[in-house]
């Protein structure tokens, strides 16, 4: 692959992957190629029964800076359609595992809506997000007028995409934007616990919580907890939900084999 990097076993640990996104020299825009190569890594991982979490990053200048102006400037609407530069966007939301970005830098429109189409966004101290389609004369694309509001709030919402402003680590995480935020040398070693913690719960109920999680932003509340309490009843299907209460009463540790 020549705009990712693909590192499993990550840490020596089968369990988890790390995909880097690696566009150095444009702060990791996301050309169609970089989204493809990801959604085929990321289906390469989701097909492989040992992995079980996975940890997406760029380097410390950015995660990425959007998606590639050189790439879209000529571009007519038609082209955008024919080209099926959205299919890769759509695709992301097939993968069942848990994703974690680990934001350095920018996360600036498609990198924003990318690292908030993730699971679970982390991010150093020097990390900026912002929505600045509007500072280049187009809108967000792909969920960020969606995503971000769902996560921050109208007002302040508005706020970043009305202005393409970027806002701090700091901020992100006071708004409620990423879940924690970290000096820039430990950012990738607490991805690393958060992803591994993950991949000692059971494999099954980890899938089943991400969907059911995810059900709260498509459903109305109480058809998400009718969804919600269908995917509990379909863990006692499985042998780790077994595993795991008799490990809790016999006062040992769980031994969860993903079935
Ligand atoms: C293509 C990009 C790029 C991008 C940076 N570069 N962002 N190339 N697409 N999104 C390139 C620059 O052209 C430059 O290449 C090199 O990366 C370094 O960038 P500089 O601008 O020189 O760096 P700096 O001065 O440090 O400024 C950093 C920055 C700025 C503030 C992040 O690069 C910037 O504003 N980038 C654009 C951010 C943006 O508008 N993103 C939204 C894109 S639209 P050269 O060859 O000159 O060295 C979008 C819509 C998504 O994402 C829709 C859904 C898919």
């Amino acid at each position: 692959m020549e705009n990712i990097i693909v590192e499993h076993p990550y840490n020596g640990d089968k369990h988890v992957a790390l995909i880097r996104l690696n566009r150095p020299k444009v702060l990791n825009a996301l050309s169609t190629e970089l989204m493809q190569e990801l959604v085929e890594a990321l289906f390469d991982l989701e097909d492989n029964d040992v992995v079980r979490s996975i940890i997406l990053t760029g380097n410390e200048q950015a995660f990425a800076a959007g998606a590639d102006i050189a790439q879209m400037v000529e571009a007519t609407p038609i082209d955008q359609i024919t080209d099926n530069r959205f299919r890769s966007w759509q695709q992301l939301a097939m993968i069942t595992k848990p994703i974690i970005a680990a934001v350095n830098g920018y996360a600036l429109g498609g990198g924003c809506e990318l690292a908030m189409s993730c699971d679970i966004m982390i991010a150093s101290d020097s990390a900026k997000f912002g929505q600045p389609e509007i500072k280049i004369g187009t809108t967000p694309g792909a969920g960020g007028t969606q995503r971000l509001t769902r996560a921050i709030g109208k007002s302040k919402a508005m706020m970043m995409v009305l202005t393409g402003e970027m806002i701090d680590a700091k901020t992100a995480y006071d708004w409620g934007l990423v879940a924690k935020v970290t000096p820039v040398k430990t950012l990738l070693q607490e991805a690393y616990e958060l992803a591994k913690t993950i991949a000692n719960r059971a494999p099954v109920a980890v899938r089943l919580c991400k969907e059911s999680v995810n059900k709260a932003y498509e459903m109305s509340q109480s058809d998400a907890i009718d969804f919600e309490r269908r995917n509990f009843y379909l863990t006692f299907a499985s042998r780790d939900q077994k595993e795991g209460m008799r490990a809790f009463l016999e006062k040992r540790e769980p031994e969860y084999k993903g079935d």
